[in-house]
């Protein structure tokens, strides 16, 4: 039988690329473990485990996450506006670029069904957190938010200060979605389709190991590109993720290209 590429030499490979040198590790690992399974040449090994890390993470992002972060903070600090400064920062990731425009009703629609949080999980969080002071939480509410870019999750927890709320940040890959914190709400924008196509079921089973009364789920409603739209069936979509997970569907929203998903406990 044929042999595997080397998983560790291919992980090395991909870890030399500067774009990636900064992601959990154990998330680069993982990938660079399935390319290894699934080629004997190390170069083509390497080139799928680049490819899947571009797909995951990559293909959203302009510069330095903690860069944008940090750029936030700086300009509050400086005394800009805090929601300027926010939106600004928001640009450098394409999932908050695109949700910009629709800020105010997309969080209201989740003060209307989730009401004040004292905690709050963000899951493949990317620049989302840098919406907080859109987000209607209690006083003195915690935000934990997890994704495998290392220095974007470095930097986050410096918004505590600046938006009043505590920010905790984690690099974590939801694939192996174990020790995530019980929340009041739970966010998972736009994270579906990019943890199946990691793992087909995964963004299920993250919903399965969650201790949330309430998580609101976002579809997008077309490709990064708008090449295409999505032939997905995105009720079909939520359908397959809630499936046995624990949770089922109980609101549906749609703000510019982003469909909002309310999903509430089961009875178990
Ligand atoms: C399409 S973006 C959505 C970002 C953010 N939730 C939003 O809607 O603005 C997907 C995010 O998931 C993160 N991600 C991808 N694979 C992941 C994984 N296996 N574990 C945790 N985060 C992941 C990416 O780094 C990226 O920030």
């Amino acid at each position: 039988m044929a042999r595997p590429a080397d998983e560790e030499a291919v992980l090395q490979r991909v870890l030399a690329s500067a774009k990636y040198a900064g992601l959990d590790e154990g998330f680069v690992r993982r990938i660079a473990g399935e390319a290894s399974a699934r080629f004997r040449d190390q170069n083509a090994a390497a080139r799928y485990a680049r490819r899947k890390l571009h797909q995951a993470v990559g293909a959203f992002v302009t510069g330095s996450l903690g860069d944008a972060v940090r750029a936030c903070v700086s300009a509050i600090a400086a005394g800009a506006p805090v929601r300027d400064a926010s939106l600004a920062a928001m640009r450098r990731h394409a999932s908050t670029a695109e949700r910009a425009a629709v800020m105010d009703a997309f969080y209201r629609q989740i003060e209307a069904w989730c009401g004040r949080p004292a905690t709050v999980a963000d899951l493949g969080c990317g620049l989302s957190p840098l919406a907080i002071p859109w987000l209607a939480t209690s006083p003195g509410a915690t935000y934990w938010c997890c994704d495998v870019d290392r220095g974007l999750t470095g930097a986050l927890p410096a918004l505590s200060e600046p938006f009043g709320v505590t920010v905790v940040a984690q690099a974590q890959d939801l694939v192996r979605p174990a020790g995530l914190p019980s929340a009041e709400l739970v966010l998972l924008l736009k994270a579906v389709t990019t943890l199946e196509q990691q793992r087909t079921g995964a963004a299920r089973d993250v919903l399965a190991a969650l201790e949330a009364p309430r998580v609101v789920v976002s579809l997008p409603r077309a490709s990064l590109s708008a090449r295409r739209r999505y032939t997905a069936d995105p009720a079909q979509v939520i359908g397959s993720v809630t499936a046995d997970s624990g949770y089922v569907l109980a609101g549906h929203a749609t703000f510019g290209d982003e469909s909002l998903y309310l999903l509430a406990r089961s009875a178990r």
